[in-house]
């Protein structure tokens, strides 16, 4: 993976940039984010609806369902190539944020904001068998009213700025730092506000993944950590682990879907 210079690892006065870094454990600022492929990430991880993200799907619609949101903002947190938390967030919101830091994924959510890929209707199928979001007849107009992309860090979140959130296999896949990690769960939880119902999707054992022929980070997590690091801004939490058969691909264990709502911090 080819790398870019930690940030503030130079403080001289050179105009030389500083040597690329090929760091075994890469942390966030490290990475090559625009170099990520929306649409290789999307061809290989969701261009079919596979039973996991389908359960997941379930859990998290029946969640926010039963949620008691309404007219409410909302966010997703490192978006990246998968729309579908945005859609289960949909009937219930009167803004959503999609908030990613790579500028070609951001460019990529541009376009399905305006009027998303067909790749995503089986995925609104799924929302649509609960009656709570069977009532939105046009979700794709809906979201190109209610959606804005922002380029934002997960380490830059506003506090206390959002009513529900989501953020989905982020806080383990954006470093191999289990510092950063933990960093991201808690500016996650800390931007929603106190009460707020949120759902967070990790990768357990991720030792990294590919996206075409890109290399990214990972922290190889167990199901206590991540559930630690919630409890920290969190209570009502919720954890279900998804064991996928066949698996996504090689190099982790399984997924944890963890639902809950924001402490006051
Ligand atoms: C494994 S992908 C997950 C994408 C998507 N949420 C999903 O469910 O498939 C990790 C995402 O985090 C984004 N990312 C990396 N660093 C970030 C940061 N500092 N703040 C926000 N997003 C970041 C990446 O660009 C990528 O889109």
């Amino acid at each position: 993976m080819a790398l870019t210079p930690a940030a503030g690892s130079g403080c001289n006065a050179s105009s030389t940039p500083p040597p690329r870094i090929h760091s075994p454990k890469p942390v966030n600022s490290e990475v090559e984010w625009d170099s990520f492929d929306p649409l290789a990430y999307v061809r290989h991880n969701y261009s079919v609806l596979r039973p996991d993200d389908h359960e997941i799907l379930c859990r998290i619609r029946d969640f926010f369902a039963g949620a008691k949101l309404s007219d409410a903002r909302c966010v997703d947190v490192g978006s990246g190539a998968n729309l579908y938390p945005v859609l289960s967030l949909l009937p219930f919101v009167r803004t959503v944020d999609l908030c990613e830091w790579s500028a070609s994924n951001v460019s990529w959510l541009r376009t399905q904001i305006d009027s998303y890929d067909e790749v995503w209707d089986p995925y609104w199928q799924v929302c649509v068998e609960h009656p709570a979001y069977a009532t939105l007849a046009d979700p794709r107009r809906h979201l190109a009213q209610v959606g804005r992309v922002r380029r934002v860090s997960v380490f830059d979140l506003p506090r206390h700025a959002w009513d529900a959130g989501t953020m989905f296999f982020v806080a383990c896949s954006i470093s191999a730092d289990r510092a950063e990690c933990e960093h991201a769960i808690g500016r996650f939880l800390g931007a929603l506000r106190p009460g707020s119902p949120f759902a967070a999707a990790f990768m357990l054992g991720s030792h990294g993944y590919s996206v075409g022929q890109r290399r990214f980070p990972a922290v190889r997590l167990q199901r206590a950590e991540v559930a630690a690091s919630l409890a920290a801004g969190a209570y009502d939490l919720d954890l279900h682990e998804v064991w996928p058969r066949p698996p996504l691909r090689d190099g982790y264990l399984s997924m944890l879907l963890a639902t809950g709502r924001a402490r006051d911090d």
